[in-house]
């Protein structure tokens, strides 16, 4: 049987990326994460595009070169059409066709909420896929989503968020402690050594399976201001413990949603992806929940996680298998559904 070889490009928002696949089996991912947006405190959508301008040529030479094919083998070539900043879209798009257009092979368009959960379908030693039906819980800094997956293309987002996704909660109270940008990641760290009971806050009410971090937001806001006034040196003096408590809070959400969705659908195999699920509260949980409830979670590989473009080429593997291929009028869609 023929190889088939994947070119994955991957430019929804900040990071430029290109993956090449053989069959299920990654080559090479390489990932240009731009820096420029750490100075502002998030990504600034003007910058992130121009920057894919810059990058798309190189990362996509890189990814060919250690992969050690030439690009005449390449079988088809897959972009993210969606969801995502539209000017950072357009520059994956418009490579990706040019490049189809010139070598002559189809082109694939992939919906990147789908690529979040088919990451799991990477090929990889010692990585478990889960099997059909299973529940998805995308969260990172952009998204916040419990997706029912009955199989690779049949997805049903049981629930959502309806304001901020969760990496925004941790990177937006992280502003508001004075941490560098992304502040997940230190968040984290300090919540390890931290009190997780010493700080009460607000859970939101929100019906079923959606989730909002807006009002968590404010109210970490708020109280950071209101004991600050009281004690200048209250961030500095209780920072684990405000960390501790802020993950405690926002891990309670999401397991309790995940609850909620297993307890709805009957379905206990829960994989989880997004830069979020590095998160060692949600890691943590999942264990507890594998010995207290029976469940079986699947987490794959971090740089699989994160945005990358190896989760857009294993996409575009299944829908070559499938002979489902894009016309060359597709165009990139900043709110693209599952
Ligand atoms: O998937 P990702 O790299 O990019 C987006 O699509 O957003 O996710 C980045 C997000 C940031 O909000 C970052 O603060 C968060 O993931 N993050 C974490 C951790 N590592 C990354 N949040 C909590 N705990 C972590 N260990
Ligand atoms: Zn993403």
């Amino acid at each position: 049987k023929e190889n088939i070889y994947i070119l994955g490009i991957e430019s929804s928002c900040d990071d430029t990326s290109a993956a090449i696949l053989c069959n299920n089996r990654i080559l090479s991912n390489v990932v240009a994460d731009q820096k420029i947006h750490a100075e502002y405190g998030g990504v600034v959508p003007e910058l992130a595009s121009r920057a894919h301008q810059q990058n798309i040529v190189p990362v996509v030479h890189q990814a060919i070169e250690k992969a050690g094919i030439k690009k005449e083998q390449l079988s088809a070539v897959a972009f993210t059409r969606g969801p995502g900043l539209m000017g950072s879209l357009l520059v994956g798009t418009s490579f990706a066709k040019s490049l189809a257009y010139g070598l002559d092979i189809p082109l694939i368009d992939v919906n990147h909420m789908q690529a979040h959960i088919l990451a799991h379908f990477i090929d990889e030693d010692n990585h478990k896929k889960p099997p059909f039906p299973f529940l998805a819980m995308t969260i990172s800094g952009g998204h916040t989503q419990i997706v029912k997956v009955t199989s690779h293309f049949n997805m049903e987002v049981l629930g959502e968020t309806i304001d901020d996704a969760v990496g925004e909660a941790y990177d937006k109270s992280g502003k508001v402690l004075g941490l560098g940008y992304p502040a997940g990641p230190e968040i984290d760290r300090r919540a390890q050594i931290g009190n997780p009971k010493a700080f009460q806050f607000t859970k939101p009410k929100v019906d079923g399976l959606n989730f909002s971090f807006s009002g968590l937001k404010t109210n970490i806001l708020y109280f950071v201001q209101r004991e600050v006034k009281a004690n200048p040196n209250f961030i500095e003096d209780n920072l684990n413990d405000i960390c501790a408590s802020i993950q405690y809070t926002i891990i309670g959400i999401l397991m309790a949603k995940l609850k909620l969705a297993v307890k709805q659908t009957g379905i206990n195999h829960i994989a989880i992806g997004g830069g979020v699920s590095a998160n060692s509260g949600i890691r943590k949980a999942l264990k507890d929940a594998e010995d207290k409830f029976g469940w079986t979670s699947y987490i794959p590989k971090f740089e699989y996680t994160t945005d990358n473009a190896a989760m857009i080429a294993i996409v575009g593997y299944l829908k070559y298998l499938e002979r489902d291929f894009s016309g060359f009028d597709v165009m990139a869609t900043a709110r693209l559904k599952i």
